[in-house]
């Protein structure tokens, strides 16, 4: 999906557990762009015995603490410039800081920044039910079940939980988020580049939702 041969970038913002992967793989399969998750990217790095950063990047992020803006923002950097993203990408879980706002907004031309909104309360069973692959495909047991128990339905990689997915963990995640989204997102919506979602339903009713604005966009666009 182009406009004006421009690549099609899109950012998914939200608080843990908001649907933002789960978008953003629904996004990226309708318009055949990458997505790009730090997090996945980063727990990768963590399983990757023979990468110096494992340990740190481990303590890290399995305590719900954000790892250092150079290193997220180099990561990013080398994945946007892939071939793969010419005709655009969907970030989720990046930017989180307003060092990163300032370095995306260097190598990117951001088109639209969805904010996911749901309330803090439905978070912790959002988490407790969810079941990752290493892979980075995202389940929940009631919500979006595998047809396997214990399998990813995508790769057929076994299932587990996030060593960050736990409720004290994620109550240090939210705190953080809080912390830092207000810039964020004041940021985003004085570019008037910011559309709040309500997360709050099912998955398709958010991707539908999703659609729509990008569809009604387009077409405004285009007249
Ligand atoms: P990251 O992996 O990005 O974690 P997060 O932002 O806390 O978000 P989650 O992955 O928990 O949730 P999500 O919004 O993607 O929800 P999902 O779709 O899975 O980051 C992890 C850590 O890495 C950070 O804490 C930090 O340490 C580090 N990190 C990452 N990026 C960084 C950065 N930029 N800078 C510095 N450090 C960084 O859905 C959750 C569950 O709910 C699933 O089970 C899903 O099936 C289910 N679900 C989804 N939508 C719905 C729905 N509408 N209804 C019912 N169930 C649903």
């Amino acid at each position: 999906m182009a406009k004006d041969n421009k690549p099609f970038e899109i950012i998914l913002f939200g608080p843990p557990a908001s649907g933002k992967g789960t978008q953003a793989k629904l996004l990226a399969e309708t318009f055949d762009i990458p997505h790009i998750s730090t997090g996945h990217l980063l727990r990768e790095v963590k399983a990757d015995a023979n990468n110096h950063l494992a340990k740190e990047i481990a303590n890290l992020i399995d305590n719900g603490q954000l790892v250092a803006d150079d290193l997220v923002n180099q990561m990013v950097v080398d994945r946007i410039k892939k071939n793969d993203c010419q005709a655009g990408f969907i970030l989720d879980g990046y930017p989180r800081t307003e060092e990163q706002v300032e370095f995306l907004e260097k190598i990117s031309n951001i088109d639209y920044v969805f904010l996911i909104e749901i309330k803090d309360e439905m978070i912790i069973e959002r988490i407790s039910g969810r079941r990752t692959c290493k892979n980075g495909h995202s389940w929940h047991i009631k919500y979006s079940p595998t047809k396997k128990d214990g399998l990813c339905d995508i790769c057929g990689e076994e299932l587990y939980v996030r060593d960050d997915d736990n409720e004290e963990k994620v109550k240090e995640r939210l705190r953080i988020y809080h912390q830092n989204h207000d810039p964020i997102l004041n940021y985003y919506n004085q570019k008037e580049k910011l559309i709040i979602v309500n997360g709050d339903q099912h998955i398709e009713g958010v991707f539908q939702d999703l659609i729509k604005y990008l569809v009604d966009d387009l077409r405004r666009k285009m007249r």
